[in-house]
C-alpha cells in the first residue's frame, strides 16, 4: 500500500517535522470537499481528506517554523470566520500560517450555500475581491464598515490579530479573472506546466497586471507543481513508475472523470472501447509520472532540472508533490537533491537567512 494512513495524526506530524528539518520553506494543504463516490473511496483517492484548518492547528505544536499554508475556500466560508481563523493560526504559530485563496465550489456546487452557488466563476472572483478587502483590514484590526456590491460588514476583529501584517497569500488561479486577483493580493502564484514556453506564456501580461496594483513582479512568486520521487539510480525510479502504473484502475479513473469532470466528462458514454482505452492509457502514466511537471530521477537530473528551471528566471519555488508521502521521500529529496542545490548556489536552509518566508 502506498502513503501513510491520513486519519492517523501522527503521520501528519513525523511528516512536517522532517520537512521542517530537511528545509522545506512551508507545507501546502489542499482541501476539497465532493466524495468521488464508491469506487474512488474504496481506493482512497482524496477520499479520506482531514480538514485544513484542524491539521494546521495540530501542527502548530509540533513544529517550529515551518510555515502552514491552508486552503480556504471563499464559497464556503463567510470572510469573518476566514479572518478569525487565519488570525489564530497565524497568532499561535508565532507568524508561520499563510492562505490558499480558492474561488470555486471545488466539484460540489451542490454544497455551496446561496448565493454563492448561483455566482459565475468571474463574479465569485469580484466576491473574492471584497472578501480580501474586508479581510485584510479586519486583520490590521481596523473597524469595518464596508459596503461593497455583495459584502456588507459592520464591526470589527476581536483578538488575537495575526502576527505577519498580513499572513502569507497564496493563489493557484488561472483564467483571468483568478491571474488579476492573485496579481492584486497574493505573494505566490502556484501553477503547473514545466517548459519554458509554458512560463513565458504565463507571465505574459502578469508585469503589467501586477504594476495595477502598484506592485513588482518580484512581489509575486512562481511556484510551480511537481510530482517528485529521488532514488540513487534510474533502475529504481523505472521500477516505482511501473508500480504506481499497476495501481491504477481504470474504473475508479472512469468514476472520477464521471464525477469531477475534465475534458471526457459528458463523453463517456459515447466513447468506444478504443478510446477509453487511450483516455485510461494516458490517465495511467500521469498517475505515475505526474500530472504535468515531475521531478523522478537521480539527485542530479532531478538537481539538474531545478536548477535549469531556475536560470530560465520565471520560477521562484516549487511545490514538490509526493505519491509516497512518506517522511523517507523527503529525506531523500533533503538528503541527497538539496546539497547539490546549495552548492549551485540557488538554494540555503532557512535558518541560514532567520527563517524568513
Ligand atoms: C497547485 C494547485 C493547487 C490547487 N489547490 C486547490 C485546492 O486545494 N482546492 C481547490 O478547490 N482548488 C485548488 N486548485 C484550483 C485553483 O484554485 C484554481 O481554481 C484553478 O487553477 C483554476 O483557475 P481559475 O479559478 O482562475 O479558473 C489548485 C490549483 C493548482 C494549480
Amino acid at each position: 500500500m502506498l502513503s501513510p494512513n491520513v486519519l492517523d495524526l501522527k503521520n501528519h506530524i513525523e511528516f512536517a517535522q522532517t520537512a521542517e528539518e530537511i528545509g522545506i520553506e512551508y507545507l501546502f494543504m489542499a482541501e476539497g470537499y465532493d466524495p468521488g463516490g464508491p469506487l474512488v473511496r474504496a481506493a482512497s483517492v482524496f477520499d479520506p481528506w482531514l480538514y485544513n484548518p484542524i491539521i494546521a492547528a495540530m501542527l502548530i505544536p509540533a513544529t517550529k517554523r515551518i510555515g502552514l499554508v491552508t486552503t480556504m475556500h471563499f464559497s464556503y466560508f463567510a470572510p469573518i470566520v476566514i479572518a478569525r481563523l487565519g488570525a489564530n493560526l497565524d497568532a499561535m504559530s508565532g507568524g508561520r500560517w499563510g492562505i490558499n485563496m480558492v474561488t470555486g465550489p471545488s466539484n460540489a456546487p451542490g454544497l455551496v450555500p446561496e448565493p454563492m452557488r448561483s455566482l459565475s466563476h468571474d463574479a465569485r472572483y469580484d466576491y473574492a475581491t471584497e472578501a480580501m478587502d474586508v479581510i485584510l483590514k479586519l486583520w490590521r484590526g481596523e473597524h469595518v464598515d464596508y459596503h461593497g456590491k455583495y459584502i456588507e460588514l459592520k464591526g470589527q476583529l476581536i483578538d488575537p490579530l495575526p502576527v505577519q501584517q498580513p499572513p502569507g497569500i497564496v493563489s493557484a488561479g488561472h483564467s483571468g479573472a483568478g491571474r488579476s486577483f492573485a496579481a492584486k493580493f497574493a505573494d505566490y502564484l502556484f501553477t503547473t506546466g514545466g517548459t519554458k514556453e509554458q512560463h513565458d506564456l504565463e507571465h505574459e501580461g502578469l508585469t503589467d497586471l501586477l504594476a495595477s496594483y502598484g506592485r513588482s513582479p518580484s512581489d509575486l512568486k512562481y511556484q510551480v507543481r511537481a510530482t517528485t520521487y529521488v532514488r540513487d539510480t534510474q533502475a529504481e525510479v523505472d521500477e516505482f513508475v511501473e508500480r504506481m502504473e499497476s495501481y491504477f484502475d481504470p474504473k475508479v479513473h472512469e468514476s472520477m472523470v464521471l464525477q469531477y469532470g475534465g475534458e471526457h466528462q459528458g463523453k463517456l458514454k459515447e466513447m468506444e472501447q478504443k478510446q477509453l482505452d487511450k483516455m485510461n492509457a494516458e490517465a495511467r502514466r500521469r498517475s505515475a509520472t505526474g500530472m504535468d511537471f515531475n521531478l523522478q530521477g537521480t539527485p542530479q537530473h532531478v538537481a539538474d532540472k531545478i536548477i535549469d528551471f531556475y536560470r530560465q528566471g520565471r520560477v521562484q519555488g516549487i511545490a514538490l508533490v509526493f505519491q509516497d508521502w512518506h517522511p523517507t521521500e523527503l529525506r531523500q529529496f533533503g538528503d541527497k537533491v538539496m546539497p547539490l542545490l546549495k552548492e549551485e548556489g540557488i538554494w540555503v536552509h532557512p535558518r541560514e537567512r532567520g527563517y524568513s518566508w
